[in-house]
């Protein structure tokens, strides 16, 4: 069980929505007010059916809020300080209608409008009938809020209020005070993490080099493993920029993210972010780009195939690895080899000018690129390291780990 004390002081804004299990969120207001939680409460139009106004009034010492449009009075609280003046929100019972609005990103009564202004973290107790949480539409919603970072409690298994078995019953309140206790022990967690008060820049996912206005050349990465290095980085307390080519995945949590296309604009941008003190170039940068892409689409004309005059992009980290001021303290490069690795890798380390390489071997059939897993060596300027086979959001956390012990060794 986590530990309650982190609780005293912190803020909760507590959605309530219309379902049965609302009735327990009376009981949460309870256990987190009794841990020094100050609860402040928005009611939905369906919520208000289950639980009194004036329950919720009175355990949470506070107005309930229910109406969009009251809020619109100047001598009200507006809806977006409301949203900003926690330190958390927490949905609970999230139902399947809130959790598609919140999906959809619809804005349609204060509960909606208030998550959708937030800056903060938003935690969700799904309650709903079996067949509910189980459609693919529920679990798609679900899905794609966790995908955006919406932390989940429960649902968990039982007999609910319609006498059907199966996931769908709230979390108990209990289990969601532990749940916040454990997103704020966390959150404490990262502020003094060993990386805290670094700057961080990674680069991923590859580069697209227009060709013409719709063509372009790209390359295979799927970005997995530079965008698990920011999070790792961003766990272990960095202050991360991101710089990612066009992927599709997620932004990652905690992190900074710079979208580009090109290899020149993942320069400029790099070189926006610093000063830095670790910079983690994964990304797989297009080597060439087409000389004077054209402006209008390329037609066929009935001259042939045009003929693509390439030239060199700029090499990202060779640039950050030039020695000078702004030089980060630690500059890490990925070397993607097909054959004859630690012989191709440590030599790209002496030429990029980098601190470490970490080297892998991409051949077809090794399933690395755009696959889960990665087999990789850790190339120092004292010798290489060999690491086993792993999901690639374990090579990211090593790799953050050893990042930090570089740093507490300095
Ligand atoms: N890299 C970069 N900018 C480039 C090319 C590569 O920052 N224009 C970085 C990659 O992010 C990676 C490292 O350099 O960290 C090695 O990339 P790789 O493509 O393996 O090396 P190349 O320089 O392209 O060498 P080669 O093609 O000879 O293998």
């Amino acid at each position: 069980m986590a530990d309650h004390a982190i609780l005293a002081g912190k803020r909760v804004l507590l959605v309530i929505a219309g379902g049965i299990a609302a009735y327990k969120s009376l009981e949460l207001i309870r256990r987190l007010r009794e841990r020094g939680v100050t609860v402040r409460a928005v009611l939905t139009e369906a919520g208000a059916r289950f639980v009194t106004p004036l329950s919720v009034q009175a355990l949470t010492e506070d107005t309930v809020y229910r109406d969009l449009w009251s809020l619109t009075d100047e001598s009200e609280m507006g809806h977006i300080r409301l949203s900003r003046e926690a330190d958390l929100l927490v949905v609970a019972p999230a139902t399947a209608n809130l959790l598609a609005r919140m999906a959809a990103g619809m804005a349609d009564d204060l509960a909606a409008t208030v998550l959708l202004a937030t800056d903060k973290p938003v935690m969700v107790a799904p309650a709903m009938n079996v067949r509910m949480w189980q459609h693919a539409a529920t679990q798609a919603n679900m899905a794609l809020l966790e995908s955006r970072g919406v932390l989940r409690v429960g649902p968990n298994d039982g007999v609910m209020a319609c006498n059907e078995y199966g996931p769908g019953r709230m979390a108990e309140p209990m289990e969601i005070v532990d749940a916040i206790a454990g997103f704020f022990a966390a959150e404490a967690n990262r502020l003094q993490g060993p990386l805290a008060g670094r700057r961080a820049i990674v680069t991923s996912g590859p580069t697209h080099e227009p060709i013409d206005p719709v063509r372009y050349i790209a390359n295979r990465s799927s970005g997995k493993q530079g965008h698990a290095i920011a999070a790792a980085l961003a766990a272990l307390g960095a202050e991360v920029t991101l710089v990612s080519g066009p992927t599709r995945l997620p932004d990652p949590a905690g992190c900074r993210v710079t979208h580009i296309e090109t290899a020149r604009e993942m320069l400029a941008a790099c070189e926006a972010a610093l000063p830095a003190d670790i910079a983690v170039c994964a990304a797989a940068v297009a080597d060439w780009r087409v000389d004077g892409a054209s402006d209008r689409k390329l037609k066929k004309d009935g001259g042939g195939p045009p003929a693509l005059a390439l030239t060199e992009n700029p090499d990202i980290l060779a640039t950050l690895s030039q020695p000078g001021e702004r030089r980060p303290a630690l500059v890490v490069g990925f070397a993607a080899e097909t054959g004859d690795v630690l012989a191709y890798a440590t030599a790209k380390r002496a030429r990029k000018g980098c601190d470490w390489i970490v080297a892998n071997d991409v051949s077809p059939g090794t399933g690395t690129f755009g696959g889960s897993d990665n087999t990789v060596h850790l190339i120092r300027a004292d010798g290489v390291e060999s690491w086993p086979t792993m999901p690639k959001d374990a090579v990211a956390t090593r790799l953050a780990e050893a990042v930090a012990a570089f740093f507490a060794g300095k």
